[in-house]
């Protein structure tokens, strides 16, 4: 039986995504779509790409969630545009992205490579949300083992920690790697990744609620609990099959 390491199920599952939500109608030409950022989400994008050289899609409207993914997509002949422009309207068709976590009630943990604001932005104004993943992100429970990013304007660092600790949390601040000093985002922002301590080998926070908590905290601008917008999820397995979560039916 032939099996799939886990870069091999990132590009797996980018170009089987694609394929079936074409197939299915849920990617069309002239749609307009958010295209996620990191590792797996820019097989994805490449798939796009291809399909967009191959006449299969035509007219595309893209939104990119971070600079990673701009560059690729004008690398790539992918047209981009701002989620304010007139051909956008803020609000898009269709979003697709990776995650760094995804529990048993399709809750995210995302941000683990910063971009969470613009992804977030993308993935509350979009009709369709896809997310997908080789199959190490797929666990139990959120907030005990990858830790949650959450983006923060820098002259509030020291009075969120005080408040993310009163909710349990352990805060650490990301440091930038080639950089002295910690990470600054796309928007100019920090990042501190937070932790809870399991409780009987729980978790012991809910999400969706952690998500509403700490985004009324002044001086955050956005947690990587993903919770609101469930979406279709594709998790690519080492056994080289491809498991699909909430696909609606016709
Ligand atoms: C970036 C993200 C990524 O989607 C997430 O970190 C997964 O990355 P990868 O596909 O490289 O494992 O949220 O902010």
């Amino acid at each position: 039986m032939k099996t799939l390491n886990q870069n091999e199920q990132k590009e797996k599952v980018g170009k089987v995504s694609i394929d079936t939500l074409i197939e299915k109608g849920l990617i069309f030409s002239g749609m307009k779509i958010g295209l996620g950022t990191g590792s797996t989400a820019m097989h994805a994008v490449k798939q796009v790409a291809a399909r967009i050289s191959d006449g299969t899609l035509k007219n595309i409207k893209a939104v990119s969630t971070s600079f990673q993914t701009t560059i690729a997509c004008q690398e790539l002949g992918i047209p981009v545009f701002s989620m304010n422009s007139p051909e956008i309207k803020g609000e898009l068709d269709l979003a697709i992205d990776g995650a760094d976590e995804i529990d048993a009630d399709s809750n995210l943990i995302k941000g683990g490579g910063a971009a969470l604001l613009l992804e977030k932005i993308v993935a509350y104004n979009s009709k369709v949300y896809v997310i997908i993943t080789d199959e190490s992100k797929a666990v139990c429970d959120l907030g005990t083992k990858f830790a949650l990013p959450v983006e923060i304007i820098p002259e509030a660092r020291v009075s969120i920690t005080k408040q993310l600790e009163a909710l349990g949390a352990k805060c650490v601040l990301r440091e930038g790697l080639r950089k002295c000093g910690p990470v600054i985002t796309d928007n100019g922002n920090q990042i501190l990744d937070c932790t809870w301590q399991s409780v009987n080998g729980k978790s012991p926070i809910n999400p969706s609620e952690m998500e509403d908590k700490i985004n009324s905290i002044t001086g955050v601008v956005e947690t990587g609990f993903f919770t609101k917008n469930k979406p279709i999820i594709f998790i690519a397995k080492s056994d080289d099959s491809v498991e699909i979560r909430n696909m609606p039916c016709k």
